[in-house]
């Protein structure tokens, strides 16, 4: 409808109306039937409330939502249609992989269109928008959600940010896509200790600089709604947090679309400690303008009270309920309130072949070849006999904890892949070792003590896969171990502060690689994980995160030599979890390693352990040796830009995916600058033995931070240039700024 028919239509409202549009609630509350009184009760609201909501959290399914569109606008008076919200981070019904496997593939456009054909699935399907991308950027694998980040570079997660919300949002206004909401605003990434909803506590300088550039690429994208995170930031949570939420985000970035609270993040206002009860709660966070309140009754049952208390202003909330009413008319919801889905429509666009081929290209460029020790990788079809063994080797559990529309029974397992290569002479398989010790803790996510106790294997059957496992490998050439972490041991609420791979699955390695048959190792898992025992038991690593649905297959096409493997860190790999949070961006010190001025003990360094990090930022091996060459850069001066270019040659006779990257360094700057900083990137494709020259264009902007006065600018001075295959290994040049 036109702007001045929502005007109206807003002002027509009583406020039980308006308030009602900012609530969410969960599909339990829109059952037909008399279900819901139970989380009416719990939450503390009735009927009355629930029939003037205005948007439903992660209830999906064309014909689902129809019928609780259908009921619920029958009981509205201006038949306001409902938002339906949801979880679909890296996939719908195709599920791609996590999104640290997808900051791997350093390929944007790749990944554009992977969150395009998400939105198509997620479109038929009734959803409306979806919480993602989450672009929090991560330097501490402790935290379980370091799954849903593509990792710890500004630079790099901003791009993937620009490319999600561009994918999802296609042709939005005409009808296309669907929302994209930006998460969790801001730097909910940098939790202390990696512990889950922990304190976040750093300066202005460091979060504008490194935690908000991938948030500001989203808004800038034109992401429709922002979700606020659970920390706190400089002492205030951020759902209440003024300066984030009014002086940078709406303000400075300009951003009037709707910001939705994180799941009851407005009533933990008062665990926070910064809100005595609910109503304080509701002033605090509408006056920051959070729009709508996710899952809690403080806006339905206080803000009504604070309107005629008259402390808070009628301008205030009818601002947050015209930005509701304006992104359902602008998702033209008012002409159709189930925006073309259907159960038909599903049915066309769910898991096609040319998702699948899709989901398999995604999954195979975002596996990082760690190492590759005498060449045993690739593996020749059906030329020697593999044993498959460990917890992954046949199991669909390759979506992670973030699939929530996924279907394990799409997935191909990489025993499945596998079979694509060898033939059952050649192919041995059995599970060989339980996937934990304990699963206990699952308990904590709802499974029962019955539940907990069928899974796993028993001691018996423990002993005769060992025994199986040792006998098969007598008969095999080459061991591949599919080992990792349970998909539970990441995600929300996953923080660990022991992230080797589980025991017994380190003991069975321990066991298996005694035979001193090849091996290879596949590790599955939500984020890095410490492999400094395991790089000196096996000959080769594939790092594959959780692979998604056509994991199987692409594992098995890199491990055959059909696919040469292109993926690079997206964020480092630690020696230990003491080195955490671990990146390797950090600030020139005082006494860097290599003091000229000061020697053995007293520089920055550990007792017990390097401070590099086991496997560096944009690391990643591959089938070829491409070598780089002639530096150049166009001028030793900078004005407006300089012209960088390298030449990189694929010393191979297969073609390869070569990944270079371009950081600097600001030598001297008016506060600390850090050590390298990634500033450009480009994935070329080269073909065997072929030699390309590749080209950057450096500019001044590229050069601009926060300086002492806190102004975003850049200053004159010399330069460091570094180009290479990873952030450690580059050729270096230096240029003036003038
Ligand atoms: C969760 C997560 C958030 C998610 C929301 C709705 O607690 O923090 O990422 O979008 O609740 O499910």
């Amino acid at each position: 409808m036109k702007e001045q028919a929502l005007k109206e239509l807003l002002n027509s409202l009583t406020w039980e109306e308006k308030i009602g549009q900012l609530v969410q609630l969960s599909g339990d509350f829109f059952h037909a039937d008399q279900l819901a009184v139970g989380p009416q009760k719990k939450l503390g609201i009735d009927q009355r409330i629930v029939d003037q909501v205005g948007s439903v959290l992660n209830v999906t399914g064309a014909e689902k939502t129809k019928e609780i569109q259908d009921r619920h606008m029958a009981k509205s008076r201006h038949k306001i249609p409902l938002l339906f919200m949801a979880d679909i981070i890296y996939g719908y019904r195709t599920i791609f992989p996590i999104p640290l496997g997808l900051g791997a593939t350093w390929n944007p456009d790749l990944i554009e269109s992977a969150y395009q054909q998400t939105a198509e699935e997620a479109k038929a399907a009734g959803a409306h928008v979806t919480f993602a991308p989450m672009v929090d950027l991560v330097r501490d694998a402790r935290w379980g959600r370091t799954l849903e980040s593509t990792g710890e570079d500004p630079v790099l997660n901003a791009a993937f940010a620009k490319a999600m919300v561009t994918g999802l949002q296609k042709d939005l206004l005409n009808g296309g896509g669907i929302a994209s909401c930006v998460k969790h605003f801001a730097a909910y990434g940098a939790a202390e200790g990696g512990r889950e909803y922990n304190t976040v506590d750093m300066s202005e300088r460091r979060l504008r600089q490194e935690y908000l550039p991938a948030y500001k690429a989203a808004v800038d994208a034109g992401c429709q709604l922002v979700m606020t995170s659970f920390n706190t930031y400089d002492g205030m949570p951020v759902t209440g947090n003024q300066f984030l939420l009014k002086e940078i985000l709406r303000k400075e970035w300009g951003f009037d679309g709707v910001i939705i609270s994180d799941y009851a993040a407005i009533q933990e206002l008062i665990a926070h400690g910064v809100a005595a009860d609910d109503r304080e709660a509701a002033k605090l966070a509408i006056e920051a303008t959070t729009d709508i309140d996710m899952k809690t009754p403080c806006y339905a049952k206080e803000l009504e009270p604070l309107i005629e208390n008259g402390e808070i202003s009628t301008e205030l909330v009818d601002r947050s309920v015209y930005r509701v009413l304006k992104l359902k008319n602008d998702l033209g919801l008012f002409e159709d309130p189930y925006r073309g889905a259907s159960q038909a429509l599903e049915e066309q666009a769910f898991l096609t072949e040319e998702k699948r081929r899709l989901a398999k290209k995604v999954s195979a460029e975002s596996v990082v070849l760690l190492q590759n020790r005498n060449q045993v990788l690739p593996l020749a079809p059906n030329k020697e006999k593999v044993l498959l063994v460990g917890p992954y080797g046949d199991n669909q559990e390759l979506i992670g904890l973030w699939a929530v529309h996924g279907q394990r029974e799409d997935v191909v397992t990489i025993k499945k892949g596998f079979e694509n290569y060898l033939d059952s002479d050649h192919l041995l398989y059995t599970q060989g070792c339980d996937m934990l010790e304990d699963y206990a803790f699952l308990g904590e996510f709802g499974a029962t003590k019955d539940q907990i106790e069928q899974l796993g294997l028993d001691e018996q059957m423990k002993a005769t896969e060992l025994e199986t496992a040792l006998a098969l490998a007598q008969q095999a050439d080459t061991i591949v171990f599919a080992l990792g972490e349970h998909t539970m041991q990441s995600g929300e609420a996953g923080s660990r502060t022991d992230i080797t791979l589980p025991k017994i699955q380190q003991v069975f390695l321990q066991k298996m690689v005694e035979l001193k048959k090849k091996t290879v190792l596949i590790v599955i898992s939500g984020r890095p994980l410490v492999l400094t025992k395991e790089i000196e038991q096996v000959d080769a690593i594939l790092q594959a995160w959780f692979p998604g649905t056509e994991g199987g297959n692409a594992l098995a096409d890199i491990v055959f030599g059909q696919t040469n493997p292109s993926g690079r860190l997206s964020m480092s790999f630690p020696y230990s979890v003491g080195q955490l949070p671990l990146y390797y961006s950090e600030f020139k010190t005082g006494r860097p390693l290599t003091s000229p001025t000061h020697k053995g003990r007293f520089v920055s360094k550990y007792l017990d352990s390097p401070n590099e990090p086991l496997f560096s930022f944009g690391f990643g091996l591959s089938y070829s040796k491409v070598e780089y060459s002639e530096l150049t850069l166009n001028s030793e001066y900078m004005n407006e830009s300089l012209t960088i270019s390298v030449t990189v040659k694929n010393r191979s006779d297969r073609s390869a995916q070569e990944t270079v990257q371009l950081y600097i360094q600001d030598v001297t700057g008016s506060v600390v600058r850090p050590i390298k900083e990634l500033k450009a990137f480009q994935k070329v494709d080269l073909r065997a033995d072929e030699e390309k020259k590749v080209t950057f264009h450096l500019t001044r902007a590229d050069l601009k931070f926060y300086t002492k006065e806190m102004l975003f600018e850049e200053e004159p001075g010399k330069f460091i240039v570094f180009v290479g295959p990873n952030v450690k290994e580059t050729l270096e040049a230096t240029f003036d700024l003038k």
